[in-house]
């Protein structure tokens, strides 16, 4: 009988099961009800009385061991299938969210873009101007309502310091420091004291644009806009140029994009077909003189555009209010 405990511990020390079957199959060799080990325990009944002490003390350990040694090696077939499971080597990576652009910069981006393809470079300048950059170098006279409490922020009063009304003052921050040609495109924010609504906000974004050089005409600024309009709306869209007036610019112009109704009139459009989407028009000579370029031998056209507008369009936005709360559920839809 001690042969039979010995031969069956060396069994069991040596054991490994690969799979749950096997497993099984030494449980059911060993442990079970008609198993080896039931069977020893019979035999042991019978062992003469000076033998039963030491058989009775091995029998024992046998029972341990083949015990441990079951629940041992179940417990390392479940681990080995969780690992295994942590482990494939094939899963994807978890995906890290980096969420998405503002509207405002996506198509301040496309902007900047289009034209820097037509060899335009990116000017900027300071919020806080004074008067002279915003107003008076732009042909201002000294009493005209845009200078007015109304419409600008005044930062301090003589001198005058306001928070910039439109991103024109950088052209002549431009024009003062560079000699023509000029080529440049200028996207800045901008204030107004207008009331909050859907439409109107007293904080926007401007695109502005200048080109200076000899022999400029309303013609080239024709094609550069028609040019950058396709690019941005569509092949399909066409432009309208309507007589306007701006202190800076003579002729001035306001041109429109066909809307996406091609032309036949809706709520968009409001019936007209057409949408207004910038100012535009040859620099007055005047403005040349006061910033330095001599207007006898150079001409050049500008256009300023309000991204807010732009974006309004391009993503079909109802209230401009939407652009400033940041409600993630808003700014997640941009994701391009
Ligand atoms: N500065 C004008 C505005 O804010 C836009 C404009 C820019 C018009 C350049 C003509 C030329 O409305």
């Amino acid at each position: 009988m001690l042969d039979k405990i010995n031969s069956i511990k060396e069994e069991a020390v040596r054991f490994k099961a690969a799979t749950q079957e096997e497993l099984e199959e030494f449980r059911l060799k060993y442990l079970s009800k008609k198993g080896l080990l039931n069977e020893l325990f019979d035999e042991f009944k019978v062992v003469v009385a000076e033998q039963k002490r030491e058989a009775g003390q091995k029998l024992n350990e046998l029972k341990n061991l083949l015990a441990e040694t079951f629940e041992r090696n179940k417990e390392s077939l479940n681990s080995e299938t969780t690992s295994a499971h942590d482990s494939d080597l094939t899963r994807p990576g978890d995906s890290i969210p980096i969420g998405s652009r503002h509207p405002i910069s996506i198509v301040r981006k496309e902007i900047c873009d289009i034209f820097a393809r037509l060899g335009f470079t990116i000017a900027e300048g300071p919020e806080i101007e004074d008067d002279w950059h915003v107003f008076s170098a732009l042909n201002f006279p000294k009493e005209h309502p845009a200078r007015d409490m109304q419409d600008t922020f005044f930062v301090t009063k003589e001198p005058d310091v306001v928070l910039r009304t439109h991103t024109s003052s950088v052209q002549v921050r431009v024009m003062e420091s560079a000699k023509p040609p000029i080529r440049m495109i200028m996207p800045g924010r901008v204030f107004r004291n207008e009331a909050v609504s859907a439409r109107a906000h007293c904080i926007f974004h401007q695109v502005e644009g200048l080109y200076i050089s000899e022999n400029v005409s309303f013609a080239d600024m024709k094609q550069t806009l028609m040019y950058f309009t396709k690019e941005l709306f569509g092949e399909d869209k066409e432009i309208r140029l309507r007589p306007s007036f701006f202190p800076f610019t003579e002729p001035s112009a306001e041109m429109d994009v066909s809307c996406t109704c091609s032309k036949k009139g809706c709520n968009l459009c409001k019936g007209t077909g057409w949408l207004e989407i910038m100012g535009c028009g040859m620099v007055d000579p005047n403005v040349l003189d006061y910033c330095g370029i001599d207007s006898r031998k150079y001409s050049g056209y500008a256009f300023g555009m309000g991204i807010e507008r732009i974006a309004f369009l391009k993503f079909q936005i109802k209230d401009i209010r939407m652009y400033f709360e940041n409600d993630v559920r808003f700014l997640r839809q941009f994701v391009v």
